[in-house]
């Protein structure tokens, strides 16, 4: 495969991106051309932030699996699609090309129709890092049914909701899944969530741990038995269901700075063209390379970076089920000694973590395959950039720092690897097509520098194809959420700098969205689920600095009666059962690293908790505390600062 649209100098993304701003239609409608249609569009273009509607490609129908397989098969049907590499490293690996993918694909795609799937019902996928889970969503993608991946690290109660948000009929999981050196009972999840669930009427199991699972006789059925069943039909080949421009084609579930997650919707064709071009042009992947990202596909960046962006481009891209530190430190070097991967693409949190363990661990691998390297998932600071560029990428590769969210389906802010510059702990310059601009509290274009950089909240103003285009089944939530807050704009809730050059910096978000290891928790929802112990009167979350996650949870809580000396046991006791509730109404990712016992909290007179004294004393800024004359009881304050863990 050629990409046409592959940017190839600093002056050709100047161009491009000045062309893409001043006229959008035209800029994407000609990289349009290069994806295979069923029928082309009418209208390239519709939009308004209002109510918000964006339409890209009214008119077209495609389906997006006949991009990322068929239209591979002829010249590239032999090439590595997915290699995947085990959890354990004895155990073997697999290689699949295109040709085996999209038969997979289509076999399974045909499971899922006689399974009664029919196009626009929503599956639920809940799976372990295996190429069934690439094949699942695909073959959801082929018969146009919407996909809802959840992540393994969700609890039973998580599940439930996002079926219920989603009136979800079908379900397709895993026995189990290995972690490490932990085996995940997913389907006994899956069961649990079921308990009282009317609206679903399958759950396809794949085999992987073969840990001992109920199955349900007329709700539960084998992966592989039904794929047998198509083989004996002779099914193996799926004709690609016609899906307009902007049929949905996934929903994400994604926290907010509000009660419950909410299922961030995305379409086919600007999903599908946004993360083509961007992962074609921010890895400048060449043909053969060796794409790993380490992300989970129950992430955007899996969904974007794993499957839809390399597999639309013809890419190679490595799968891996592990996690990096099992059973040792060398894991990924190992990786990417073994197939000699030529782009890497992780998390600020996980070179953090493996810095930990020192060189020796690098030592021994060789890495001169690495052309590029990426981060994604939150700020990188200084020290874990350069560790990257000097210890992995040998002072050779282009770091490439990704700044995008669940909500833009791509990559909008980053440098392009080896084209444009790139600047340690910066993101940077906007892809085209996206037009970022900082806004004060009021929504006004920041005009001044303060300290030779501007600073605001980070805004865009026009749509970019893989914009998300609702909240499943609310539409209005999506309208409060993002378009509300400053008229005409997308409002991202990050802040950010930007420097002389127009080069960006994310400095993290303002709303109360946490960001722990990459992952996204809201702090009301960490509260809601600790206020569901029956101990607990109240509750107030924050974030702090935390050296490898980048943000941990702090949580102050007032339990009922005295905490230190309770008929259920000693304070740590009663820490472990808010943990224990946590992972029970969230899961595991949620756990606080830190819970303080507090008498009150600092409230306003109106009752409002005041999170900015919270926050700073989480983050150990005890001196200097601001205002805290309208408290209704400033006494607490002391109490909170001298407890502090
Ligand atoms: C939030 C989105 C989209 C990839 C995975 C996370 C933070 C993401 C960067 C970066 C600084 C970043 C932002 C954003 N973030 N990438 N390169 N530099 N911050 O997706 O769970 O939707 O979270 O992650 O705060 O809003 P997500």
């Amino acid at each position: 495969m050629s990409y046409p649209y592959q940017i190839k100098s600093f002056e050709q993304y100047q161009k491009d991106y000045k062309r893409s701003i001043e006229d959008p239609a035209g800029f994407w409608s000609d990289i349009a051309e290069h994806f295979q249609w069923k029928k082309k569009w009418d209208n390239p273009l519709n939009w308004n932030f209002t109510e918000p509607k964006v339409e890209w490609f009214k008119g077209a129908t495609l389906n997006i699996t006949e991009n990322c397989l068929d239209r591979h098969l002829e010249k590239m049907g032999d090439i590595p699609a997915i290699i995947w590499e085990p959890n354990d490293p004895e155990e073997h690996h697999r290689i699949i090309t295109y040709k085996k993918l999209h038969e997979k694909v289509c076999q399974f795609a045909n499971v899922l129709k006689n399974n009664g799937v029919k196009k626009g019902d929503r599956v639920c996928i809940y799976m372990g890092m295996i190429p069934e889970l690439a094949i699942a969503v695909l073959a959801c993608a082929r018969i146009g049914a919407i996909h809802s991946v959840v992540f393994g690290g969700f609890s039973a109660q998580s599940i439930a909701d996002r079926l219920y948000d989603a009136q979800a009929e079908y379900i397709i999981t895993c026995d189990g899944a290995y972690r490490g050196a932990k085996d995940i009972p997913l389907k006994s999840v899956i069961d649990d969530a079921l308990i009282g669930n009317r609206t679903v009427k399958r759950v396809i199991v794949c085999t992987r741990t073969r840990t001992p699972v109920s199955m349900i006789k007329g709700r539960d059925v084998w992966w592989e038995d039904e794929i047998k069943k198509i083989e004996t039909l002779g099914l193996n080949d799926c004709a690609a269901e016609d899906m307009e421009a902007e049929d949905p084609l996934f929903i994400l579930y994604t926290s907010g700075s509000t009660g419950k997650p909410k299922g961030v919707v995305h379409s086919c064709a600007g999903y599908m063209l946004y993360t083509n071009y961007t992962f074609v042009n921010v890895f400048q992947y060449q043909p053969g390379d060796i794409h790993f990202c380490t992300a989970d596909i129950g992430w955007i960046t899996g969904h974007s970076y794993i499957v839809y962006g390399p597999l639309s481009a013809g890419a190679t891209t490595l799968m891996f089920e592990g996690v990096p530190t099992w059973p040792d430190a060398g894991r990924f070097w190992d990786i990417i000694d073994k197939y000699r991967v030529n782009i890497l693409y992780t998390a600020p949190t996980a070179i953090r973590s493996l810095m930990g363990f020192g060189l020796g661990p690098v030592h021994g691998h060789d890495l001169s395959s690495l052309k590029i390297l990426g981060t994604v998932g939150e700020p990188i600071n200084e020290e874990a950039w350069h560790w990257y560029h000097e210890h992995i990428g040998k002072g050779k590769c282009p770091i490439v720092d990704t700044w995008w969210q669940t909500e833009t389906g791509g990559i909008l802010i980053s440098n392009l690897a080896g084209v444009t510059p790139a600047k340690a702990s910066w993101a940077t310059l906007p892809l085209p097509g996206v037009e970022p601009v900082l806004v004060d509290e009021k929504g006004d274009e920041i005009t001044t520098m303060e300290d030779g950089v501007y600073k605001g909240n980070l805004c865009i103003k026009q749509p970019w194809p893989s914009i998300l285009r609702t909240t499943y089944g609310d539409h209005e939530r999506c309208r409060t959420n993002y378009f509300a807050t400053y008229p005409n704009l997308y409002f991202t809730g990050d802040g950010a700098l930007k420097d002389e050059q127009g080069f960006y910096r994310i400095t993290g978000r303002v709303d109360d969205v946490l960001n722990v290891s990459g992952h996204r928790i809201g702090t009301a929802e960490v509260e809601n689920a600790i206020n569901m112990h029956s101990g607990v009167v109240e509750s107030a979350v924050v974030g702090y600095p935390h050296e490898i996650k980048g943000q941990g949870i702090y949580a102050f809580v007032i339990y009922t009666g005295s905490h230190q000396q309770n008929t259920h046991g000693t304070a740590d006791l009663i820490r472990k059962d808010l943990l224990q509730t946590v992972t029970r109404i969230i899961g595991p990712i949620a756990k606080p690293d830190k819970i303080q016992f507090v008498s009150g909290l600092p409230k306003t007179r109106s009752g409002k908790i005041m999170r900015r004294i919270l926050r700073k004393i989480a983050e150990g800024e005890v001196e200097n505390l601001g205002d805290t004359t309208t408290l209704l009881d400033p006494a607490i304050v002391d109490e909170i600062k001298n407890g502090r863990l």
